[in-house]
C-alpha cells in the first residue's frame, strides 16, 4: 500500500517542540489536511490543526509551512511515497502543533 509520511512540528510555546513523524495510508485526491485528519483519527487524537473550508483556500485556516514554503494543508495534494515537512507558521504567534494565531 502507498503510504505517506509527515513530519510534523508538536508542542506548544510552553511545553517547548519536537517534530513527531507518522505514516499515513494514501489515497487518491488526498490533501495534506486529509492526510494530518486521518492522523488525529487513528493516530494522535490530540494533535491540533485548525480549518473550517476544507478545500476552497477560502477560510485560509489551515495555513502551514510545507517543505519551508507557506501553503494551505487543505489545496495541496499528498503524494504516494513522498515525506513532507509540515510546520505552523512562523510570522504568527504559535498557539499549539499546527496552529497559530489568526491575526
Ligand atoms: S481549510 Fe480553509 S483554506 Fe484550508
Amino acid at each position: 500500500m502507498a503510504e505517506v509520511t509527515l513530519e510534523i512540528t508538536r508542542g506548544t510555546p510552553e511545553q517547548g517542540e519536537w517534530v513527531e513523524t507518522y505514516t499515513v495510508p494514501y489515497a487518491d485526491g488526498m490533501s495534506l489536511l486529509d492526510a494530518v485528519q486521518w492522523v488525529r483519527e487513528h493516530q494522535s487524537p490530540n494533535l491540533v490543526v485548525r480549518f473550517s473550508c476544507r478545500s476552497a483556500n477560502a477560510c485560509k485556516e489551515c495555513s502551514a509551512v510545507i517543505d519551508g514554503k507557506v501553503g494551505y494543508l487543505c489545496n495541496t495534494k499528498a503524494v504516494a511515497g513522498s515525506r513532507v515537512k509540515l510546520q505552523p507558521l512562523s510570522t504568527r504567534r504559535w498557539i499549539r502543533d499546527l496552529v497559530t494565531d489568526l491575526d
